[in-house]
């Protein structure tokens, strides 16, 4: 591989996430404006083993700051699981003649572009997902996008909910990570937040607390489920069953990972694209882009993926201090 950089390509990869194509765009721009020719891999590591790359122009990313998505498609690829199938797709990489591979999305993705700089191939990795659980950073594009859509979703569930006085179970994505959980619950005064990470939680404990608010006069109940918690159809048929009090589930699914980025993404997006294309041409290889302390900073990609990511605790107890099933649990 030659010491300048001249030709670079990029890919998504993983869930789709708001503000995939504001990094596109960060990093097509800034690899043109600094004379690097930049390739688009399209459907992500996919894309690699097909061939399927076309040149990127400035054009080519115009009026796509504000899409959600991701014009460069993305794909969850199983051959990049393998030894053999990763140095395949560094051969065809080598054999294309790239000096650089910008990789967006989130851990999987991150440990696909590890095997390939295992394999000789220059990576910088820029964390794009709406889960929020990459260790190595306190932000991934799309995270307030994702967060935002599922406050205006509760939002409005709660209006019908407090219509029909009923108990509403609202489950958000994130994988095995609580974060949209978290921040959703207690962005829209959620009576329970139910996160797979440190929520110590008892259904009987919740519905002895969804008695106790009916007799205490509120109408109803909104219990926020990150997905990695359960079913909730059939949580919400148990605690029908339980209280005699109408339950509903709403699976929020898809939708959180759609819509125009919000600002926040746009801007972190754009930065973070620059930042993989500059890190690349001055000559930084195998590293990740990250926001930490408020200050964007970049790991060696092998230190990233050996952090663990942990919610913090101080959200974890305000989210318990404001829900009413802690409330209820110390009164008594
Ligand atoms: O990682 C983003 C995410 O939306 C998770 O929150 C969810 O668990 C998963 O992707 C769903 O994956 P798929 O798009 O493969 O159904």
């Amino acid at each position: 591989m030659r010491n300048k950089v001249e030709k670079i390509a990029v890919l998504t990869s993983g869930g789709d996430s708001p503000g995939m194509n504001a990094a596109i765009r960060a990093v097509v721009r800034t690899a043109i404006g600094r004379g690097v020719k930049i390739f688009g891999i399209r459907k992500g590591y996919t894309g690699i083993y097909e061939e399927n790359m076309i040149e990127m122009t400035a054009e080519s990313v115009s009026g796509i700051i504000m899409r959600g998505g991701t014009i460069l498609y993305t794909a969850r690829n199983k051959e990049m699981l393998t030894e053999e199938g990763q140095k395949r797709a560094a051969g065809i990489l080598k054999d294309h003649g790239f000096d650089g591979l910008v990789v967006i999305g989130g851990d999987g993705s991150y440990r696909g572009a590890q095997a390939l700089s295992k394999n000789g191939i220059n990576v910088i990795c820029i964390p794009g997902t709406i889960d929020l659980d990459v260790a190595s950073t306190r932000y991934t594009i799309g995270f307030d996008t994702a967060v935002n859509t599922a406050v205006e979703a509760i939002d409005k569930i709660k209006d019908s909910s407090a219509s029909h006085e009923r108990v509403s179970i609202i489950e958000v994505m994130g994988r095995s990570a609580g974060y949209i959980a978290l921040e959703s619950g207690i962005a829209t005064g959620a009576e329970e937040i139910l996160i797979p990470e440190d929520y110590n939680y008892d259904e009987n404990k919740i519905i002895e607390a969804v008695i106790d608010n009916r007799k205490r006069g509120h109408r109803h109940n909104i219990i926020i489920n990150a997905e990695g918690i359960g079913d909730s159809m059939d949580m919400a048929k148990r605690i029908e069953a339980a209280t005699g009090i109408e339950t509903r589930a709403t699976v929020l699914g898809y939708l959180q990972r759609g819509g125009n980025p919000t600002c926040r993404d746009r801007v972190m997006a754009s930065v973070m694209g620059e930042m993989a294309v500059r890190l690349l041409c001055e000559g930084k290889r195998n590293r990740v882009i990250a926001f930490q302390a408020s200050e964007y900073t970049d790991f060696d990609i092998d230190e990233a993926l050996a952090m663990k990511k942990t919610i913090p605790k101080y959200m974890v107890n305000v989210a318990e201090m404001l829900t009413y099933h802690y409330t209820k649990l110390n009164a008594i």
